[in-house]
Formats: C-alpha cells, sequence, structure tokens
C-alpha cells in the first residue's frame, strides 16, 4: 500500500472542506439555520423564497427595497431563449426529469469558457441560474404532460410560477405557501453535503457556473442524497396499505435494506427540516386522501425504524415526509428531486461565490493507492 498521507476517512467524514458563513448544521441538537436564522422562522407564512435567497446571497434578511428588488431580478433572470426551452422539452422526451434538467442547465453555459475573467459577474450569474433553473423545471414538466410552454407570468414568485407550470393548475394561497417552505427548507444544508461539495470542487477548477450547477444536479440525484424523496414515496406506494406496513417495514429492516428518508451522517436526532415538514402535511393532506394512507405509512416508518435504530443515532430524515407533503400539492413523483434541485441551486452558487472569494485553491486530495507495484509491459503476443 502507498499512501501520500497517513489518515485516510472513507466518505471524508468530519473532515472540513470549507470555512462557510452560510448555513449550519448542528447534527446533536438538530438545529439548522442559514446566516443564523433558524429554518423554523424562516418557513412561517408570509416568508418567500426569494426572500430567503436574498439572505442566504447578502448574509443579511432583506428589506423592503432589496426584497423587491430581488423579485424584479427572478423575474428577469428567469427567461429562456427559444433554443433552450426546446432541448430541455426535447431531452424530457428522453430521460428521467434529473437527467433532462441537468442536460438544460449544462447548455445554458456561454460559447466560450473563461470564467476567471468574469468573475466579477459569479453573483449575477448564480441568481441567473437560481431563477433558470426553476424555469427549467417547469418546462421539463410542460413537456413532459405534453402541454405547449407558457413559461412564469409576469408577477408570479418563483414558487408559484413553478407549481402552476408543473401541475398545469393555478395553486391556491395554501399549496403556494407549502411550495414556498419546500424551497426554502431546501435551499442549503452546510457545504459538506454530497451536491454542494460538488459545486464547490467544479468551482475550484474554475468552471462556467452552469457547469458547477449540473454536476451539483448530478451529485443530487443518488438515491442516497436528493433522490431519497422519491424513494422514499415509491416505498410507500409499494406497501400501499397501511395496515400492512409494520410488518413489511420490520421485514425490509431484517433484511438490512437501507430505508430512504431515515438516517443522516450529521443529523442523529431528528432532522430538524422534516419536523417542519410535519407541519405542513398536517395542513395540506386531507383525511381520506391517497396521500393520507401514505403518509400514514411514513408515520409507521418513522415508529418501526425509530424503534429499531433510534440507539443507533438514526432518525427521520427531509425526506421522510416531503414526497408525501409534495404529492398532496399535486407534484409528480418523478419532479420531486428536480425541484430540490432547483431550491438548492441557492445554496450551490452561494458556496460557489464563497469558494471564489474565499481564494479558490483546488481541490486536489490524496489516494491510498493499492494497486501494482511497477510492471514491464506485457506484448500482445506474450499475454
Ligand atoms: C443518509 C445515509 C447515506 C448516511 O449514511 P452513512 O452516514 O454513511 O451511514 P451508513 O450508510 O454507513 O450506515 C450506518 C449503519 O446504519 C444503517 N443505516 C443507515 N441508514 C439506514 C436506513 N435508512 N435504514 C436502515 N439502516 C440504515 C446501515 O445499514 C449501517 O448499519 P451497519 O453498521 O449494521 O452496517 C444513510 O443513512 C442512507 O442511505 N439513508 C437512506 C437514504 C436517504 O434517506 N438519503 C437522504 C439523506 S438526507
Amino acid at each position: 500500500m502507498t499512501t501520500d498521507t497517513p489518515h485516510y476517512t472513507p466518505g471524508l467524514e468530519g473532515v472540513p472542506i470549507a470555512e462557510s458563513a452560510i448555513s449550519l448544521v448542528n447534527g446533536q441538537a438538530g438545529r439548522l439555520t442559514y446566516r443564523g436564522y433558524s429554518i423554523e422562522e424562516l418557513t412561517q407564512p408570509g416568508v418567500t423564497f426569494e426572500e430567503v435567497v436574498a439572505l442566504l446571497y447578502d448574509g443579511e434578511l432583506p428589506n423592503r427595497a432589496r426584497l423587491a428588488e430581488m423579485v424584479s431580478l427572478f423575474e428577469e433572470y428567469r427567461g429562456l431563449t427559444d433554443q433552450q426551452v426546446e432541448l430541455a422539452r426535447h431531452a424530457a422526451q428522453q430521460t428521467h426529469p434529473m437527467f433532462a434538467l441537468q442536460a438544460a442547465v449544462a447548455v445554458l453555459g456561454p460559447m466560450d469558457n473563461d470564467f476567471e475573467r468574469k468573475v466579477d459577474t459569479v453573483q449575477t450569474r448564480g441568481l441567473q441560474l437560481v431563477a433558470k433553473v426553476g424555469q427549467l423545471v417547469g418546462v421539463i414538466a410542460e413537456a413532459i404532460d405534453g402541454r405547449p410552454h407558457e413559461g412564469a407570468r409576469s408577477g408570479e414568485s418563483m414558487a408559484r410560477s413553478m407549481l402552476r407550470m408543473i401541475t398545469g393548475k393555478e395553486p391556491n394561497e395554501l399549496d403556494e405557501r407549502v411550495m414556498n417552505a419546500l424551497l426554502i427548507l431546501q435551499a442549503d444544508h452546510s457545504a459538506g453535503n454530497a451536491s454542494t461539495f460538488t459545486s464547490r470542487v467544479v468551482t475550484s477548477t474554475k468552471a462556467e457556473p452552469n457547469a458547477v450547477v449540473s454536476s451539483a444536479i448530478g451529485a443530487l440525484s443518488g438515491p442516497a442524497h436528493g433522490g431519497a424523496n422519491e424513494a422514499s414515496l415509491r416505498l410507500f406506494m409499494d406497501i400501499a396499505d397501511p395496515a400492512k406496513a409494520e410488518e413489511k417495514i420490520e421485514r425490509l429492516l431484517d433484511d438490512k435494506y437501507k430505508i430512504p428518508g431515515f438516517g443522516h451522517r450529521v443529523y442523529h436526532v431528528k432532522d430538524p427540516r422534516s419536523k417542519v415538514i410535519q407541519t405542513l402535511a398536517d395542513e395540506v393532506i386531507k383525511p381520506g386522501s391517497k396521500e393520507h394512507d401514505l403518509y400514514q405509512i411514513a408515520l409507521t416508518v418513522e415508529k418501526v425504524a425509530t424503534e429499531r435504530l433510534g440507539h443507533r443515532g438514526l432518525y427521520p430524515n427531509v425526506d421522510l415526509f416531503s414526497g408525501c407533503v409534495f404529492a398532496a400539492i399535486g407534484i409528480p413523483i418523478d419532479l420531486f428531486t428536480p425541484i430540490f434541485a432547483a431550491s438548492r441551486t441557492a445554496g450551490w452558487t452561494a458556496n460557489m461565490r464563497e469558494q471564489w472569494e474565499s481564494g479558490n485553491r483546488i481541490f486536489r486530495p490524496a489516494q491510498v493507492y493499492t494497486g501494482h507495484d511497477h510492471r514491464a509491459f506485457v506484448p500482445m503476443d506474450r499475454r
């Protein structure tokens, strides 16, 4: 074994990868704050995603003038060219919406590849991406449904326009508030999560911001990360009958199956985001609906899995209940993770800027080499 470092930490567990002032995850207390403000307060009725993006970007809560400016920047920046819309619609016919989104974001890039010379635009480029990724999720949903492209309307918030474009229906006030809260809750989660770390790694190569975000979307797509919201709802749909849930979950745990929506590398108590999502679930999930049955199954998962695994510090994470709430406001299951991506683009791009401002040293960790020592090449006829 050859190594250029004495320490090897699989998954970089506990290894700081950046200094950051954006968000803080306190895994023991079960607390998440953005710029020092708790997510419980930031998701109270009336707070919008645009307001929280201003907080993440500026470091301070916006006053009325700054919020109005942010809202109008979102409207201006979310515009897409006809070709960008066509490309996203085309990709949506070929592949899962998450991969269609990744492709559509990749081609938002300019004709040149020289971001270091334009680094003073990092804030504008980041904000443009937040607005455009939200818009692209709506475009992809329209295409999947076979609806013509309508796009966001003037005066619509990001939450409202996304929800309307995704569902094809006018959202009511409650659904819009829930969508805002879901976007806010998923906007950032420290620099160390897999997709934000990815965004930092790609930023460190001085890549264009669209390349940063499309790489982070790829990292988020996996079921061990953002894809868990989709995977958990599929599991509940598979279980189908709340009366049989307990027995089925016991069996899955006996088989060492990793329940999506459960467990976390940093939280060893219940994820604070899942508590906020449960208050939204209580408001939006109607008794007697199919989402109500799915939510009962999720609650049974929480009970059974906590009894069996709580002593090991494993508890529900954000994705155990989020799928039930997404479904209750009319969002198709394949769109859960793309919406998560639209929200997290705020965190990825805030981290991108912080990475540039901190000197942007390229990530180049070491390895522990376990292969052969040097060997002589064997010509083809002697193998
Ligand atoms: C989030 C997650 C990747 C964290 O992983 P991690 O810190 O590397 O922990 P590990 O996967 O090594 O798991 C440690 C132990 O807990 C168990 N465990 C972890 N998550 C589990 C889950 N969701 N269900 C059942 N057992 C679980 C593992 O089987 C392992 O047990 P073992 O030591 O007996 O082999 C992991 O909990 C997971 O895969 N959860 C499901 C996916 C998910 O919800 N992801 C979204 C996170 S926000």
